[in-house]
């Protein structure tokens, strides 16, 4: 969502004349995208902030320095202290306003403008991707978030939720395959309950699918508690919208769902993952689970263990429990899971998930995919790397295929994170066939 979001702050900043540089030395203006989700990735915001105030006191002051995204609010309350490390406050929302800002700084003023918006979707906005492969590019289509779980703090630092204009949406989802773009992932935070008035997210997901067949389509994040049958049979039907579904369960025992306020139990939950099985043969899903909320028991972290080993997610983000101001959480639970504990429990189902993950990427050997090639693989220059329609990471022998192609590829051998492949031809999304996926 941040990439994303830079790349709308790219757009309006470059329609006032400034140039994107590569290193914050050559700048005369930066800015920090923040995130707040978690207390560690605030961490790292206060030390690069560090790091540029020590840059801005070698130039005598002469530059200025914005903080972006979710965490402005908070900083804009810190501001007066940190004074000397902020010239600029930008929440979510008010990146329309950046150019104004930047003349009050210019002035001589401190800049801030947090305000949130019922209906801020950036629609008519092009964004600039500066920083991305030209394969695979990221289109926003809702923003904010109105389902209040007791952990989470988007609610409150990128406010309501809101859908941008299906229309808008596929204009770009058009614009991207002409520039030659081949996947497209839609974003939201919550993206199932997309809604602009006339589509649900059901039927832009089938629009998204009918701009360019050749184009890859998949989405982020979605919520376990709507998931209508129309949207699975859209996947499995239309052969470029992906068979691979990130369905974040957070926990494994109904009680600590309940206390997160996550509207599903564990069993309507396996029971919709029994769902997306059936109706699309060989999706592949992913989930993000917390570790440690407030009151959590051994029993309930063996719930967890125990959900996702009979899941048995394709991968798994797996986080320990930070508290965050203004949540339900932090108002009425106490965050009373030792740091120790909260560890343990993490590697706990780290070390089973990647377990899990080697398993899975071992039957994989003998299969064939069509790869997307999304450029050099990282460890040779000699090897492409590339994703599965089932978002499986495979790296093979470059010989004459390039970035952007479509390979066909049979696995030879794996790790628990990545796949590696011969590759046979290059092929499409028409051409390949999948073969049969046992049942
Ligand atoms: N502590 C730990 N993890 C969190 N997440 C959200 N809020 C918190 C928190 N306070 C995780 C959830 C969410 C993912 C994006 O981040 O698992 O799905
Ligand atoms: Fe946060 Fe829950 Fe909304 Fe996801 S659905 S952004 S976890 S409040």
């Amino acid at each position: 969502m941040n990439v994303s979001d830079t790349e709308i702050v790219n757009s309006i900043l470059m329609e006032e004349g400034m140039q994107p540089v590569n290193e914050p030395e050559d700048a005369e203006v930066v800015f920090i995208n923040t995130c707040s989700i978690r207390e560690n990735a605030e961490e790292r915001v206060w030390n690069r902030l560090k790091e540029f105030k020590a840059m801005k006191r070698e130039r005598d002051g002469d530059m200025t320095v914005g903080v972006l995204g979710c965490m402005a609010e908070r900083i804009r309350e810190q501001i007066m202290e940190k004074e000397e490390l902020v010239d600029l406050v930008v929440g979510p929302d008010a990146y329309r306003d950046l150019p104004k800002l930047l003349s009050d700084v210019d002035d001589g003023r401190k800049a801030v403008n947090v305000l949130l918006s019922l209906e801020e979707t950036y629609a008519d906005i092009k964004p600039v991707r500066t920083n991305d492969n030209g394969v695979s590019a990221f289109v926003t289509i809702m923003r904010g978030c109105d389902n209040m779980c007791a952990f989470c703090v988007v609610p409150f630092t990128r406010g309501r939720e809101r859908s941008r204009p299906a229309e808008s949406i596929l204009d770009e989802l058009k614009q991207l395959s002409d520039q030659g773009y081949k996947e497209v992932t839609l974003l939201g935070q919550n993206v199932n309950s997309y809604d602009d008035g006339e589509n649900t997210f059901a039927e832009l997901m089938f629009k998204a699918s009918q701009v360019d067949p050749e184009m890859r389509i998949r989405f982020s994040s979605p919520h376990p508690k709507d998931f209508p049958e129309e949207l699975l049979e859209s996947i499995s039907e239309q052969p470029n919208l992906c068979s691979y579904i990130h369905i974040p369960a957070q926990s494994g025992s109904n009680a600590v769902l309940e206390r997160m306020r996550r509207p599903y139990t564990r069993e309507q939950y396996l029971e919709l993952v029994e769902k997306m099985r059936d109706i699309i043969p060989g999706v592949t899903l992913s989930t993000d689970i917390i570790t440690g909320f407030c009151d959590e028991t051994e029993e309930e972290h063996q719930d967890t263990l125990s959900l996702m080993a009979e899941v048995k997610y394709d991968l798994a983000y797996m986080f320990a429990y930070s508290e965050r101001g203004r949540t339900l959480a932090e108002r009425k639970y106490e965050d009373n899971v030792p740091e120790d504990v909260k560890k343990r429990r993490l590697s706990e189902i780290i070390e089973q998930q990647m377990s899990i993950q080697e398993e899975l990427n071992k039957k994989e050997i003998g299969r064939r995919h069509l790869v997307l090639v999304e450029g050099t693989s990282k460890r040779s220059d000699e090897q492409l790397r590339g994703r599965t329609d089932t978002n499986k990471m495979v790296v093979f022998d470059r010989k004459d295929f390039e970035k952007g192609d479509y390979v066909e590829v049979t696995i030879t051998d794996c790790t628990s994170a990545t796949l590696m492949g011969d590759p046979i031809k290059k092929s499409s999304i028409a051409e390949f066939e999948a073969e049969p996926v046992a049942v």
